[in-house]
């Protein structure tokens, strides 16, 4: 089978209804696709990983079963080993090499998307003026976003070879473009009162 952004979208949603999880997926495929341009990867398959990796989190919030059994439907519906094999490369409980750009890619967006969507939410801009700098203070608070796993945060920078910092600054101006999907407001939205 063709892999699509779209077609990729479309088994996510059959699956999943809950906005946060469809909110965590857009992200994270902007995300990768914004290292798959940065990188030379395959932009459209890089994006279909992104929305497929957690497309089975709603019917298997388990460890025992997330993203193992999610990757079984995945191959009965005939996605590439490709596209399975980097879904399953996402999760730590599994340990499974990141041995390419994109399984280091969707590693090191996975949680770091979900933190600065969480630092978007609470400042009146958005993304909008949203400095690494300010996001790494925020790692440092244990209660902020506590949900985070900041080793992973850590570990996917190294992954990817690359300062925090620019990891982060890159993660922002990926997410940028798709602020309002995401429900954050922007400099131009804010609410000046
Ligand atoms: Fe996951
Ligand atoms: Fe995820």
């Amino acid at each position: 089978m063709e892999v699509t952004r779209d077609r990729a979208w479309e088994t996510l949603t059959r699956y999943t209804t809950s906005e946060a999880l469809l909110r965590h997926a857009l992200a994270v495929e902007a995300s990768v696709g914004w290292y798959a341009r940065r990188l030379g990867g395959d932009e459209e398959l890089w994006r279909a990983v992104a929305l497929l990796h957690d497309f089975d989190y709603e019917i298997h919030p388990t460890l025992d079963e997330h993203p193992q059994d999610g990757a079984a439907i995945l191959r009965e519906e005939e996605w590439p080993e490709e596209v399975v094999e980097s879904v399953l490369s996402h999760a730590e409980h599994l340990a499974m090499p990141r041995d390419t750009p994109l399984k280091k890619s969707l590693f090191a967006c996975d949680e770091l998307s979900g933190f600065v969507h969480a630092c978007g939410l609470v400042r009146p801009t958005g993304l909008d003026g949203l400095e690494p700098k300010s996001v790494r203070k925020k790692l440092r608070q244990p209660s902020f976003a506590a949900g985070v796993h900041r080793d992973e945060v850590y570990a996917g920078a190294e992954l990817l070879g690359l300062e925090l910092d620019e990891h982060i600054r890159n993660v922002i101006e990926a997410m940028q473009p798709i602020a309002a999907e995401l429900g954050l407001r922007t400099a131009e939205t804010a609410d000046v009162n």
